[in-house]
């Protein structure tokens, strides 16, 4: 299996600039997702790997082939798209077919390679088929299943599963991360539910609304370490605090929240763009803080706020607390403890408490 290269890559529609000079390598046999806003990109990149689109300038490179100008049918590289585009008019046994059809191969090797296909992929009853007779679940398997069949180097998912319910999409989830594991296929795999790109990631890259790329790393870098505020944002949710570096000694750093109080940093998180009286962004996630009507005094940062709302949502309760500043604080408390815990209820008065490991200084 071969690796996927972008450099350089300009593309655009009309005098829309979509894409401009992106680098990007997508590892060889790796679950790669490209995760971003609507409209950013993300099918373009794609489209330009398959070869359905052409770039402007730059290169696009599979292992150390350069396919810029290699035509669609001779790239080993596959799609499953949002909408499976399923020949209506072929059965299920001659959609997966298709591709080997059109290389000529022999039908005796055809007929046993679509089988083996369809039952690797549980479709073996549904053969003869038409698409439109299929649940949205098989139509996603019959797409897979066409895809696989010519054993790709590497085969591009655009938002495969945007289209299944919430139990359906988390097993087809496992099975395709299960499935990539196997056969270390490269996957390129194009989401903008951020859960979801977490979940089955090796490795993602973050495109920012401009289509440039705002970070690439394994999801926990990304969800632990992001570089921006749009990262931080757009992967997760998280809490933005305003304020003011300043600097106690050497390696003592903190945050001052204009009438909130003090964040202190942890001095390995400094970079090299932190300026001693400059304003910057601390973020803190969520489920990094805790929330109690008393003072707690094993945390290095404390706020007082007063609870706006709490809603009960399963696994956790989610409160919003109004801090000093005006601003709102979303705090997610797991309910997995088995001893009651406090009630804490709308008007309260509370502490917000994290740790400083937990806080990520971002660029103002
Ligand atoms: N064939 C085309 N002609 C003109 N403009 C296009 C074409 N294809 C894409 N675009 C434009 O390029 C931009 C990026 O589109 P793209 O489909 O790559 O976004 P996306 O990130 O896949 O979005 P979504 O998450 O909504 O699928 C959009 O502004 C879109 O209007
Ligand atoms: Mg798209």
């Amino acid at each position: 299996m071969r690796s996927i290269r972008l450099e350089n890559v300009s593309k655009s529609f009309g005098d829309e600039c979509v894409l401009d000079g992106i680098n990007l390598t997508m590892p060889s046999g790796k679950f790669f997702a490209l995760l971003g806003p609507s409209g950013c990109g993300k099918t373009t990149i794609l489209r330009l790997i398959a070869g359905l689109e052409k770039s402007d300038s730059g290169r696009i490179f599979l292992g150390d082939e350069d396919i810029t100008k290699q035509p669609v049918f001779r790239r080993k590289i596959n799609t499953v798209f949002q909408n499976y585009a399923l020949f209506p008019h072929l059965t299920v046994f001659e959609n997966v077919a298709y591709g080997l059809r059109i290389k000529n191969v022999k039908e005796l090797e055809i007929y046993d390679r679509v089988l083996a296909q369809l039952k690797s992929t549980r479709l073996l009853g549904c053969q003869k088929k038409m698409p439109s007779m299929l649940s949205g679940g098989q139509k996603q398997r019959v797409a897979l299943a066409r895809a696989l069949v010519g054993k790709p180097e590497v085969i591009l998912f655009d938002e495969p599963l945007a289209a299944l319910d919430v139990k359906l999409k988390e097993r087809v989830l496992v099975e395709l991360m299960e499935l990539q594991y196997e056969l270390k296929t490269t996957f390129v795999y194009v989401t903008h539910d951020q859960a979801e790109a977490l979940t089955i990631a090796d490795k993602m890259a973050i495109i920012n609304f401009d289509g440039s790329i705002a970070q690439i790393g394994t999801p926990e870098e990304i969800y632990e370490f992001p570089v921006s505020t749009f990262v931080a944002d757009f992967v997760g949710s998280t809490n933005i605090l305003e304020g003011i570096l300043h600097k106690r000694n050497e390696a003592d750093f903190f945050i001052d929240v204009e009438a909130v109080g003090v964040v202190d940093l942890h001095v390995e998180k400094l970079k090299n763009w932190i300026i001693p009286g400059g304003a910057v962004y601390a973020s803190i996630r969520p489920e990094k803080i805790e929330i109690s009507k008393t003072k707690l005094s094993e945390f290095s940062c404390c706020f007082p706020g007063v609870v706006e709302s709490t809603s009960y949502a399963g696994r956790f309760t989610q409160y919003q607390v109004n801090i000093a500043n005006g601003q709102v604080v979303s705090v997610f408390e797991q309910n997995e403890e088995h001893f009651p815990k406090e009630t804490i209820n709308d008007d309260d008065q509370v502490f917000l408490h994290f740790q400083k490991d937990n806080v990520v200084l971002l660029e103002r």
